[in-house]
């Protein structure tokens, strides 16, 4: 009898789970369907625009991008230690990839772990390999291209102490080896490789603005126990571009070969738009790309620095011998692109610059700058609505303006945009506020750059930034781009809104809007 009345009892329970259940995933359907009405409702009808997969090139590659520095680990506190655990749970990780029905994901090698020391010791990490080849072969095995950078800001802090890290030629050696292990290893499967993300951004955070560890500046741009913002940002990235030019060519010689696969960089890509109608404005704006995306890209494509730095620099700038132009000469297959945003540029040579007002600004008016003052306002408006970060603002035309900049220079070499994301200002406590901006932002960067690749630019991927929220350097987890969101407790993955409206696209290919149908 007894056990009969738990028998009953536990029916009970069960079937009230099962309902519970059941409002509660009948609740999130719902929630979902309002949101994206609301969002309708928010947008404009000129902003209503449909944006299919169809507007894409067949084989287009949706994706999402992160970092290994920035979720691999597990919780701490204070760092990147903490992360999203994407060590333990990578298979979950490519569950949502998978689910989403995006075609690639691009990610990062972690230096440490594959290599905890110098070249000298030859200690590879079996089981940093292990973990990669875990990954690699399971996106394949879901139909998921990996994309790999193999450095992504975080390197063995034995190579700080040794000798200085970027700022030394011996960096150049241990990159080489780095990668070269990554290509031993993975070569086989990897298709697409970026040998290094953002040399331009992480040159100016960490050598110029002091801001990245190990926080190196000079008066005015920061107050740093050392460093000389106006030489060492220029070591450090042609000691990038040299590495990046030997690892592409050894490569190309002994492993290209082995799935026929390609090799390009990743550059922080600002669009930049004169302030003023004046001709000294819109040469700051052409000076402004210049020393921004195409002091990267002009030395990998043409061999050397781009003219209009030489035309200023003296030598401070670094030269090329020309064996390593040669090396340089063609030494990308592709071009990856950050893009985030587009600022206004002002003249500081012939004007005068007040170059204060932000940590971003200071230092406007040095060489090491262009002499450009760069601003998201005028006239006390902004160029496009604030997000979280303070130089990002939402400006999607930027999107065709940078491919267009990027198509002209480079006679059109094929580009994928490997990052393309949306920080919402404050903490997300509205979710559902930010998901429509967020929804919002990756519907209008979809369309700009459908435009571009209507107007031929060889554009062959998308990558969203990021696949969660995780590290955000600096801001640490204040700023969240995911798609996903992570539980701080639990550390479990919750979509947010803009998930279901990529499954859509992808998966049902349905216009990318916000009407429900
Ligand atoms: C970097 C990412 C970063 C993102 C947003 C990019 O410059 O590659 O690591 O999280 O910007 O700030």
């Amino acid at each position: 009898m007894e056990k009969h009345v738990s028998a009953v009892a536990e029916r009970g329970r069960s079937q009230k789970q099962k309902r519970m259940e059941n409002i509660k995933i009948t609740w999130v359907f719902v929630s979902h369907c309002l949101i994206l009405l609301l969002s309708a409702a928010i947008l404009s009808a000129e902003e209503q625009v449909d944006i299919r997969r169809s507007d894409f090139p067949h084989g287009f590659f949706f994706g999402a991008s992160t970092s290994a520095y920035q979720v691999c680990n597990i919780a701490d506190g204070t760092s990147g230690d903490i992360a999203n655990d994407h060590y333990h749970r990578y298979m979950e990780d490519i569950e949502i990839i998978h689910s989403l029905g995006l075609t690639a994901y691009r990610f990062s090698i972690s230096w440490s772990r594959v290599l905890p020391s110098m070249r000298e010791t030859w200690w590879v990490n079996q089981a940093g390999i292990n973990f990669y080849n875990s990954i690699i072969d399971n996106l394949l095995l879901r139909g998921i291209q990996p994309f790999v950078t193999i450095f992504h800001n975080d390197y063995p802090q034995e190579l700080e102490d040794r000798f200085g890290g970027w700022l030394s030629s011996l960096m150049q050696e241990e990159f080489v080896h780095f990668a070269e292990t990554c290509f031993k290893h993975f070569a086989d499967r990897v298709k697409y490789w970026m040998t290094i993300n953002e040399p331009n951004l992480l040159a100016e955070v960490t050598y110029e603005r002091g801001l990245f560890p190990p926080a190196r500046c000079s008066p005015p741009f920061g107050h740093c126990a050392s460093g000389n913002s106006d030489v060492e940002p220029l070591i450090a990235v042609h000691n990038m571009l040299l590495a990046h030019g030997k690892a592409v060519k050894l490569y190309r010689e002994q492993y290209k070969s082995k799935v026929n696969g390609v090799i390009g960089i990743t550059v922080c890509a600002y669009m930049y738009t004169a302030l003023t109608d004046f001709k000294d404005d819109k040469e700051a704006a052409n000076r402004a790309l210049a020393f921004n995306a195409a002091w990267m890209l002009d030395p990998l494509v043409f061999g050397d620095y781009p003219p209009e730095m030489k035309r200023y620099h003296g030598s401070e700038l670094p030269s090329f011998s020309s064996e390593e132009r040669e090396l340089l000469r063609d030494s990308i297959d592709f071009m990856g692109i950050n893009h985030y945003g587009t600022l206004y540029a002002k003249d500081c040579i012939h004007s005068h610059c007040i170059c204060n007002d932000s940590v971003y600004t200071l230092g406007s008016d040095r060489l090491i700058r262009g002499f450009v003052y760069t601003t998201g306002e005028r006239n006390g408006f902004p160029i496009g609505e604030p997000t979280g970060m303070s130089q990002f603002f939402v400006v999607p035309r930027g999107m065709e303006g940078i491919v267009n900049y990027m198509k002209e220079r480079y006679h059109n070499k094929p580009m994928f945009v490997t990052e393309n994301g949306y920080s919402s200002p404050g903490n997300e406590d509205d979710i559902y506020q930010h998901d429509v901006k967020r929804i919002h932002y990756h519907q209008l960067y979809l369309a700009s750059l459908a435009q571009a690749v209507r107007n031929g630019a060889d554009v062959r991927g998308y990558f969203i930034w990021s696949l969660m929220d995780n590290f955000e350097w600096s801001s640490g987890y204040a700023l969240k781009f995911g798609i996903y969101r992570i539980d701080p407790q639990t550390l479990n993955r919750i979509p947010k809104t803009v998930c279901y409206l990529v499954q859509r696209f992808l998966e049902q290919f349905q216009p990318w809007c916000c009407r429900i149908v």
